[in-house]
């Protein structure tokens, strides 16, 4: 079942291999939806390690684009120092999480700033970029172009309000930005206007491109990924592939395009970039030579695990710039699906967008879930759910139950009966030899990221070990002197058959393994070691507790600890982030939300401040509007048109100190732009009650004072 060699291992059978897991955007925690794939990828990397090949793992965050640089300005830091923050959150993840990178970088690195030029410079070269004028959304108050996710308006077929800018999710439409009735920034609230830009394209409808990726793709591990390639690609001479747009005007966080002014590369050109960057890195510090890895003719294989969403930018860009850079291309994409908790999206309000963080917290023990997504992920992208009863039954059952009982049952019969000494004799009893033929077909398994059917071979033998042990009756045995040796024989073989199960559950839960080997004194376990059987020479040491049973309370505790993180602000500012949704929505099971209820947080996010009213004048045109002109001790004044008119007199407001919303999101209005709102109080039947008061502090309040 092992995935045949490619023709590139050389003699020896060591192969040079480099991995990568997709780089995570630098705005928002590790869940454990990302973790499936950091799992994924890591599983492999150790079963290659276990085999001896030079195998490199190499990871960045993903930390250039709009939303990151909007994220920063919102928590009042520089990107960088936003990025920098989320590094060393998400190293500390993965380092929880036993993913084993050898190189955890960034793509806001030097490396990758050189290597993006080099690779935009060869296809410029090549000509294979082109410069264009296109007409794009553009917002005037913040005087940026907007990308799509970042305009809302009514939808266009059903009228729903705040609708993104490419669907509507309360009718499931789809259309342009330009379609959306009154439509809004996201960023400042302004009308977006149309504006015409210079932008620079990656030509990928050049037939040269077309005929390299139809050669290409033949390559693919994936029939889905070969398949939904051949759609994009369409039939020969239909020329469906369009060109790639990979400038992005200022103000963006990333890097300026060389020769382009005020222009810069698109977060998704110097992302995949951040792999070969990350790896600079790496052989730079450790003494290898990064054209070896990366040139055409190289010898290593070069492998990427992706999430499904993201495949077409892995196997159309990503290998057409390689190719047309003068670099090797992929050995292969493997892509996964996504993950479902209890058989749903992952919601906030639910409390099953799970934090990374929130698993070590709750004292939850990582390679569980390690376990748990193993036990369900195959080589296909098809999605994988978590369910919560059944993770914990799985993990008590399998990795409690019936794996690591048979070393507790074993260890304290041949400690204090036998010094700790196996019987050498039993390392051929015939249940151990299944078990050593069985090793490599495992280990096939996990290489052709089978992993669920590594484990079910694996849980297999572990029910003929605890047969074979049952059967024997070691506690029945040690009853009587005259079945010593017998006795020694099964705590012999059951403990053999530990040592190998741990090796055929190692890639899988490193941390737990390296506990057995410390137990039974030996060296780290490799694939050849199935059959380098225990000696009486070497006995065990004394048994430890190895791990315990998932407790219900904390998965309850987890699922609170989630619940209670609920805020918008928390979110991914990504526009992909699908939980954000969710989380608006409050599908069924939301507390705290649907009940209108806020934390402080939520709260502590709205900037109230004592205003001073300096000026007030009424509005033509409007018989509801009064335009205010407030102090709030900064040096500009600002302008607010409140609905008040129908209570106030202009002349009566001018002086008087009120409340004001200072950060809500400029309005631009028919009269101009409002920025901000001042408090006033309604009675909520306003037919019955009518009238309108605005708030006023105490004496002492002065213009700018925070209102909490
Ligand atoms: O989709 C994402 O989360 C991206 N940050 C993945 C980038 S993968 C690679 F190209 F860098
Ligand atoms: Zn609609």
């Amino acid at each position: 079942m092992s995935a045949p060699i490619p023709a590139s291992a050389s003699a020896s059978g060591r192969r040079q291999i480099l991995v990568t897991s997709a780089l995570p955007y630098a705005n928002g925690q590790i869940h454990i939806g990302h973790m499936v794939e950091y799992i994924q990828t890591n599983i492999w990397v150790r079963t290659l390690r276990m085999h001896g090949h030079e195998v490199y793992y190499v990871g960045a965050d993903d930390t250039h684009g709009t939303p990151i640089m909007l994220r920063a300005e919102k928590e009042g830091i520089t990107p960088k120092q936003l990025i920098e923050r989320v590094w060393k959150e998400h190293k500390r993840d993965f380092d929880s999480f036993g993913v084993s990178f050898d190189n955890y970088y960034s793509t806001d690195a030097e490396e990758n700033r050189v290597l993006c030029n080099t690779i935009y410079g060869a296809l410029q070269q090549a000509g294979l970029i082109d410069a264009r004028d296109i007409e794009q959304a553009y917002d005037p108050v913040k005087k940026m172009f907007l990308p799509d996710r970042f305009i809302k308006g009514q939808c266009p077929k059903c009228g729903a309000k705040d609708q993104y800018g490419d669907n509507c999710e309360v009718c499931g439409s789809t259309y342009q930005p330009t379609e959306l009735i009154n439509p809004y920034s996201v960023v400042s609230g302004a009308t977006p206007v149309r504006k015409t830009s210079t932008h620079y394209f990656f030509k990928l409808s050049d037939p040269r491109c077309e005929t390299f990726l139809r050669g290409w793709v033949s390559g693919l591990a994936q029939p889905e990924a070969t398949n939904k390639m051949r759609e994009w690609l369409g039939d020969q001479g239909e020329a469906k592939l369009a060109d790639w747009d990979i400038s992005r005007d200022s103000p963006y966080f990333g890097f300026e395009i060389p020769g382009a002014p005020g222009k810069y590369f698109y977060v998704w050109v110097d992302a995949p970039v951040g792999y070969y960057a990350s790896f600079k890195n790496l052989v730079d510090r450790i003494g290898l030579t990064f054209d070896d890895w990366v040139k055409p003719g190289s010898k290593a294989e070069q492998y990427h695990f992706i999430g499904k969403d993201i495949l077409y930018f892995h196997t159309l860009f990503w290998p057409a710039m390689l190719e047309f850079s003068g670099h090797r291309t992929p050995t292969n994409v493997f892509a996964h699906g996504f993950l479902t908790v209890d058989g749903a999206k992952m919601s906030k309000s639910r409390g099953t967008f799970i934090t990374a963080q929130s698993v070590i917290d709750t004292g939850l023990n990582p390679e569980w879930l390690r376990y748990y997504f193993a036990a369900k992920l195959n080589s296909t992208m098809e999605d994988i759910d978590l369910n919560l009863e059944d993770f914990q039954v799985r993990v008590n059952s399998d990795l409690v139950g019936k794996y690591v009982n048979i070393a507790s049952r074993a260890a304290s019969f041949l400690i204090k009966r036998f010094d700790g000494r196996v019987q050498d004799s039993a390392m051929h009893h015939t249940l151990l030899q299944t078990m050593r033929a069985a090793i490599p077909q495992i280990a096939g398994f996990y290489e052709s990221r089978e992993y669920g059917r590594a484990l079910r071979t694996t849980m297999e033998l572990a029910d003929a070990v605890n047969g074979y042990v049952d059967t024997a009756k070691p506690w029945e045995q040690v009853k009587d002197p005259a079945n010593a040796v017998a006795l020694h024989e099964t705590c012999s073989v059951s403990l053999e058959a530990f040592r190998l199960l741990s090796l055929a559950l190692k890639p899988v839960l490193p941390k737990l393994v390296e506990s057995v080997e410390a137990f039974l004194g030996i060296a780290p376990l490799v694939w050849a070691d199935a059959d380098k059987p225990l000696s009486s020479a070497n006995p065990v040491n004394a048994y430890k507790h190895l791990t315990t049973r998932v407790d219900p309370k904390q998965i309850e505790a987890l699922l609170a600890a989630n619940r209670e993180s609920l805020q918008p602000g928390a979110e991914t500012a990504a526009p992909k982030a699908d939980a954000k949704k969710d989380a608006k929505k409050g599908k069924a099971g939301a507390t705290r939300e649907e009940a209108g209820i806020v934390s402080i947080d939520d709260f502590a996010k709205i900037d109230l401040r004592i205003a001073k009213i300096v000026d007030c004048k009424t509005v033509e045109g409007s018989d509801k509007l009064l335009q205010l002109t407030l102090d709030i001790g900064k040096e500009k004044t600002r302008n607010v048109f409140s609905g008040i008119r129908s209570a106030y007199q202009p002349q009566d407001l001018i002086g008087k100190l009120t409340v004001m919303v200072a950060n809500l999101a400029p309005r631009k209005m028919k009269f101009g732009l409002s920025e901000g709102m001042v408090l006033a109080a309604s009675a909520t039947d306003e037919r019955a009650e009518p009238g309108l008061y605005i708030l006023e502090p105490h004496s002492g309040a002065k213009p700018g004072m925070r209102v909490k």
